[in-house]
């Protein structure tokens, strides 16, 4: 059988955001709290080959195309390339990226791009090694620095960086860190902090907003709009025009995704000001087996009591279906009944 993960406002999840562990080597503050939290227990967390399973079944029965592999932090997950491996050989192949914060990424790269990785995206949200620390709890600045440069040389391209705006610590580095970006080749996505912290602290008033930062960016950039189509992806995107090292405007002569190409756009995931519910396409396996079908849901449904309980690919597909069939419209973070997920950013993976 072959069919879709379709829910009731017409929208379909071709898109498989697959958290690999919620573990993490850094405490970013909007995350984590320092002390760390209290991760899954082992036997809890899918084995390499459940998670196989899975990714199978999501590929050849139930239409996603595209895999994006996230944590906690997934370069902690021993089994990520063969993961990666075992996916790339599935008919027909998905694409497959890989979100990290960096750290161990200088002596992956050229390993994940060889089992058949595409693409990644580094968190990095300052350019100073004493604001990484005041953001991470961690003296690995430069690591993330080696992890970016490496994924670039391996080819995992077009390379993006995500960026959190922190009022107070690093709101002040909106066009320092597109500068870096255009210079190195990266492609930059602002992300308006979300309530998704463990320590329930987000403040709406608090949140560095899209249109801060398009006015901080304005003031030493222009931007154009972006030609390419959206489609369901969370960042809407600008072209930098005065970027003095490439000429301004889409170059007809270009390949659609050529790094400099995608080197010279910037962009906003404004989940919270903009919301873009209405064009998602995600659905998410968390690393102990639970189906969710948005970051901000409340319920969650069990795969793997189906998997370790002997259930066929078939019951599986259907149960995935089930759970997309129950998504809800929106976020509903403007809505005052809103309640933050149990889970933390950390434990869904972004
Ligand atoms: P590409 O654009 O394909 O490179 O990937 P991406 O931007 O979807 O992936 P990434 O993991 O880099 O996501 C960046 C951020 O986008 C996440 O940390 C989230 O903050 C946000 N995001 C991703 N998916 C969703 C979603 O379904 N809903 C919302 N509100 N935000 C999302
Ligand atoms: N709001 C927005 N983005 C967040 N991230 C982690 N927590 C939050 C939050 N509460 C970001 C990380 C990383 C991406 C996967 O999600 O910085 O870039
Ligand atoms: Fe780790 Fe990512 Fe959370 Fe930072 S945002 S603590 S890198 S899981």
């Amino acid at each position: 059988t072959s069919s879709t993960l379709a829910d009731r406002y017409g929208r379909v999840a071709t898109d498989l955001r697959v958290s690999l562990t919620d573990r993490c080597n850094l405490r970013c503050t909007y995350c984590m709290p320092a002390e760390g939290l209290p991760w899954l227990p082992t036997a809890e967390v899918l084995s390499d080959d459940e998670v196989g399973r899975l990714i199978e079944i999501a590929v050849t029965r139930l239409g996603v195309t595209e895999i994006r592999f996230t944590g906690g932090e997934p370069l902690l997950r021993p089994g990520l390339a063969d993961i990666v491996a075992r996916a790339a050989a599935l008919t027909p192949r998905p694409s497959m990226s890989l979100t990290t914060n960096g750290i161990g990424l200088d002596r992956h790269a050229a390993r994940l791009r060889a089992a058949g990785l595409d693409r990644v995206n580094v968190s990095l949200d300052t350019l100073s090694p004493e604001r990484f620390v005041q953001l991470t709890h961690r003296k690995r600045h430069a690591d993330v620095l080696a992890g970016l440069a490496a994924a670039a040389e391996a080819g995992l391209g077009p390379v993006k960086i995500n960026s959190v705006l922190v009022r107070g610590i690093n709101d002040d580095e909106a066009a320092p860190l597109l500068r870096f970006a255009l210079d190195h080749g990266y492609q930059l996505r602002f992300i308006e902090q979300m309530p998704l912290d463990a320590g329930h602290t987000w403040a709406r008033d608090r949140m560095v907003t899209a249109d801060e930062i398009l006015a901080a960016l304005e003031a030493s950039f222009t931007l154009l709009p972006d030609p390419d189509d959206r489609g369901g992806a969370p960042a809407e995107t600008w072209l930098v025009a005065d970027d003095p090292g490439t000429p301004a405007g889409p170059d007809p002569h270009a390949a659609p995704d050529a790094p400099t190409r995608a080197g010279r756009k910037v962009g906003v995931i404004a989940s919270v000001t903009r919301p873009f519910c209405r064009d998602c396409d995600r659905t998410r396996l968390t690393a102990d087996g639970q189906v969710r079908n948005c970051l901000f849901a409340r319920e969650e449904s069990d795969l793997r009591a189906l998997l370790r309980g002997g259930g066929s690919d078939d019951e599986i597909a259907e149960r995935w279906q089930a759970a997309m069939r129950g998504k809800l419209p929106g976020h509903g973070i403007d809505d005052p009944a809103f309640l933050q997920p149990a889970r933390p950013m950390s434990a869904i993976g972004g």
